[in-house]
């Protein structure tokens, strides 16, 4: 069963308690935080002190995906704040490896995050370090994008690399996710599905969750 992350930034944000509450009763696993900081991408989505408050109520390991540059200015605040993961971009970060061990050491797990146009090549001397790789399937930024279809090949490509050395890494997959591409996902070796939109566009998101698990 493929891990769900269902991301907030799709939720009703005057209504984020009774979302938080909604995704707490429903299958999902984890909460996806999308920060987005107006320079590495386009959108400005929410901070700190948001953060703090989906702490305070959700029941779920937070999965922090930061849209920031130099992230590495930002990883001690966040682990405060109760993430459980945090992810950040290769494109962000030029020393990923101390980044990466900078997290690990702040308490929480680590991830890579590669944007469409980044291949997974770059991860060969660094995989060993990540309990996460996300793939972005659409540019990071906005929610509610058209998936591209190329992440598919990605995910076997990152799947090999990842049998092949023996690892336990995750593999994540973050934009246009829905049960169609859900499904080409998990059978190309995608671990975890976050979905935006898909959830929270639906009238019933519990049951779209439960769908997704079914994948
Ligand atoms: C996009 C974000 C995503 C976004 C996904 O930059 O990283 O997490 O919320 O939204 P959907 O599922 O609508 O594509
Ligand atoms: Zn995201």
């Amino acid at each position: 069963m493929p891990i769900i992350a269902p991301s907030l930034l799709a939720a009703d944000f005057a209504n984020l308690q009774r979302d938080i509450e909604l995704i707490n009763e429903s299958e999902a696993d984890w909460f996806h935080i999308d920060v987005m900081d107006g320079v590495f991408v386009p959108n400005i989505s929410f901070g700190m002190p948001v953060v703090k408050a989906i702490n305070e109520h959700a029941k779920k390991p937070l999965d922090v995906h930061l849209m920031i540059v130099q992230p590495e200015r930002y990883i001690e605040e966040f682990a405060k704040l109760g993430a459980e993961t945090i992810t950040v971009h290769h494109e962000a970060s030029i020393h990923m490896h101390r980044t990466l061990a900078q997290i690990k050491e702040a308490g929480c797990k680590a991830g890579i995050v590669l944007n469409p146009s980044t291949p997974v090549s770059v991860l060969e001397d660094i995989l060993i370090d990540c309990d996460m790789v996300l793939l972005m399937s659409v540019n990071p930024g906005y929610g509610g994008q058209k998936f591209i279809p190329q992440t598919i090949e990605k995910v076997k490509k990152l799947k090999a690399m990842i049998s092949e050395r023996q690892l336990n890494t995750i593999i994540e997959i973050d934009g246009g996710v829905n049960l169609d591409t859900g499904k080409k996902l998990v059978e190309a070796g995608a671990d975890a599905l976050v979905a935006g939109s898909f959830v929270f566009g639906n009238s019933n998101p519990k049951s779209i969750i439960s769908e997704l698990k079914k994948l």
